[in-house]
């Protein structure tokens, strides 16, 4: 006689682990005891050991932790801090916080995902840039702020912000 399965959420379907990408989320996983209560922090150990949360990912994690793909995947989405697809060679971060705010940076922001041809947490199509916005830099008196990498920049406007992705490259030549 067939048995019939129980009502609790289904986990994922059982896939091998045999990619680098897995086999590394697994460790990850177990480090945590592959308790379900710790996928938030789990997530954010697979994002910085792998630059990003790969969707190949998210069934292991579910397996891992008895979790449906689909609780996984709606944590993965909730939360903007974890990156989708990986990240461009350098990331520029625009402050969006009060203060910047109030010197212009939503239209700095505009000029950036038009100049860029990608969104707020997206990274042009050339792969070099990844453009994030952040809450607030730190450096509220040289609104609006942007940081690239360790380097902080004040009072960036459309100008600014164009002569510093013109740089990005050079700098990586030098
Ligand atoms: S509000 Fe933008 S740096 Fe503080």
């Amino acid at each position: 006689m067939a048995k019939t399965s129980k009502a609790s959420p289904q986990p994922a379907e059982a896939k091998p682990a045999n990619t680098p990408a897995d086999i590394k989320t697994l460790a990850i996983c177990a480090s945590y005891g592959n308790q379900p209560s710790e996928l938030l922090e789990i997530l954010h150990d697979v994002q910085h050991a792998l630059g990003h949360v790969p969707e190949s990912t998210l069934p292991v994690i579910a397996n891992a932790l008895n979790l449906s793909r689909a609780e996984v995947h709606g944590v993965v989405t909730f939360y903007h801090d974890f990156k989708r697809a990986p990240g461009g060679q350098h990331t520029i971060k625009v402050c969006r916080a009060e203060a910047c705010q109030s010197m212009g940076t939503d239209h700095l922001c505009r000029h950036a995902e038009k100049t860029l041809k990608t969104k707020m947490g997206g990274t042009s199509a050339d792969g070099k840039v990844s453009l994030e916005q952040v809450f607030c830099l730190g450096n509220c008196s040289l609104s609006p702020a942007v940081l690239v990498g360790d380097k902080l920049y004040g009072k960036v406007d459309t100008k600014r912000f164009d002569e510093i992705v013109a740089t990005l490259g050079k700098e990586t030549a030098q």
